[in-house]
């Protein structure tokens, strides 16, 4: 069976790409990081892949003149690695249409709450501040919206009374780390329909 080819965009420390990659590593996900982009030359997520036989790309904003043309540099990154899913591991910057129509259906995003509470930065912080008992993340196809695309998958960890921003972020990227590489395998299996904004999954064959 072919393999899947992913293209990671990250921005940050990649413990999102650590866990796919793992996950790769150990077959329990069928499928292949193509590229691993980069708009941050010092990203520690870069260094993840070394050692292994995967591509790594910086490119980087201030190098364009403007949002498009870097993100046609993107995308002209992904589609030489032959990328089929845009996996967006921490990537910190918003994607504008003609990017997100090009790859339609075919970008994913995790974000660490239950969606649609809290979309956008520092969503554990929002978490804290509004006093909510119960967050976690949320993997989800990307459109034109802040964090509004169609969910693919969701699973909520407790607040407790002394929680701080980052042992509530620790709690939950536990879980980002089991619940991003099972969404990216039912994708990779074909299991993932979309009906209107649901994400409808299918049984595996
Ligand atoms: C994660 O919390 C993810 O939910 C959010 O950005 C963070 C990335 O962390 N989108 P890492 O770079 O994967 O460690």
């Amino acid at each position: 069976m072919n393999r899947t080819v992913l293209g990671i965009l990250a921005s940050g420390r990649g413990s999102n790409l650590q866990a796919i990659l793992d996950a790769i590593l150990a077959e329990r996900l069928k499928a292949k990081i193509g590229v691993v982009i980069s708009d941050n030359p010092a990203a520690p997520a870069l260094k993840r892949v070394k050692g292994f036989d995967i591509a790594t790309a910086v490119v980087e904003r201030q190098n364009y003149p403007d949002k498009h043309s870097f993100e046609q540099a993107v995308a002209a990154e992904l589609n030489l690695h032959h990328a089929e899913l845009v996996v967006l591991a921490g990537f910190m910057r918003i994607l504008g249409s003609e990017f997100i129509s090009r790859f339609s259906g075919r970008i994913m995003n995790i974000h660490p709450s239950l969606l649609p509470a809290f979309p956008g930065l520092d969503a554990q912080a929002q978490a804290i501040r509004y006093g909510v008992k119960v967050s976690g993340c949320t993997v989800h196809f990307v459109d034109e919206g802040m964090d509004t695309g169609p969910i693919i998958l969701q699973e909520a960890v407790p607040v407790l009374d002394d929680d701080t921003e980052h042992s509530l972020a620790e709690r939950i990227l536990h879980v980002e780390h089991v619940l991003y590489p099972r969404a990216i395998g039912m994708y990779a299996e074909g299991r993932l329909q979309l009906s209107g904004r649901k994400v409808i999954i299918t049984e595996k064959r």
